[in-house]
């Protein structure tokens, strides 16, 4: 069988003034859209992975500095030990074989989520691309793995009251600018616009501290069809968007 040639991708808007910096995706309905074509729902898993470097790769082009995807819940341990172990297998194999090309593009990657329950060849595999990607600014792509936001912010707190045990913290100098420190996200801005994929309209426990102003868009697509075009439009069309804060424009 003849290789379809590739076609040349057309150009996205140009980044729109006031656009996104930090997108964050709730990537959904892998499992449906395998389902839709009679497959297994890991084949959906694997078709949702590849959609991943498209998007990574229209970052520079919409203007968004820092991606951070959901990959994998701390909810979804409840899922089969099929389907389970198939996406732990799929996060080593993805990192294996993307290092190269995300390290080329100039991606730094980092994880977020607790890597405790996680195999250790993976948790080897997942240092090893923060590693070699630790110098790259050109996109700041964040994986969450078995991250939840309320864990997120248990293990947080956890390590906050460690350093008022020690004497390192003040209990009087806890704020809203010192508890983010002790998040997995302490060095990325919070998201701009959440996206999340195939219709479903609730954040399932991700980013919950980081979201609290974000702007959110549930599409009805399901993530393995998401394509750049369908990423640029959503990062143009948050330019456009009034975000108040809460206050009252004078
Ligand atoms: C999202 O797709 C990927 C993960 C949660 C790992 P789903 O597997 O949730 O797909 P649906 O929602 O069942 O279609
Ligand atoms: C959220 O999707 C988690 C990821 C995309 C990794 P789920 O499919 O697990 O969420 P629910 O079960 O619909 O809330
Ligand atoms: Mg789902």
């Amino acid at each position: 069988m003849m290789k379809r040639a590739k076609s040349k991708p057309e150009p996205l808007p140009a980044p729109t003034p006031g656009g996104p910096r930090h997108v964050a995706i709730i990537m959904d309905g892998n499992g449906r859209w395998a389902t839709q074509r009679g497959r297994p729902r890991l084949f959906g898993h694997h078709a949702g992975a590849k959609r991943v470097r498209e998007i990574v790769e229209a970052c520079p082009d919409v203007g968004v500095e820092y991606l951070t995807i959901f990959a994998f819940s701390t909810e979804n341990w409840k899922r089969t030990q099929v389907e389970v172990a198939g996406l732990m297998s799929l996060f080593r194999r993805y990192i294996t074989k993307e290092t190269r090309s995300l390290s080329e593009f100039g991606v730094r990657v980092r994880f977020i989520g607790d890597r405790v329950r996680l195999d250790d060849k993976l948790i080897k595999l997942m240092n090893e691309l923060e590693e070699a990607t630790t110098h790259n600014t050109r996109v700041h792509l964040t994986i969450a793995i078995n991250y939840g936001g309320r864990d997120e912010v248990a293990r947080a707190t956890k390590r906050l009251a460690q350093d008022v045990a020690k004497g390192v913290l003040d209990p009087e100098q806890v704020d809203e600018e010192t508890l983010p420190r002790y998040l997995d996200t302490y060095v990325l801005p919070d998201p701009d616009l959440v996206i999340r994929t195939s219709g479903e309209a609730r954040i399932s426990n991700f980013l919950l501290w980081q979201s609290a102003y974000a702007e959110y868009e549930f599409i009805d697509t399901l993530w393995p069809d998401f394509t750049r075009e369908e990423f640029g439009g959503l990062c143009a069309s948050y330019g456009g968007r009034d975000r108040r804060f809460g206050a009252v424009k004078t």
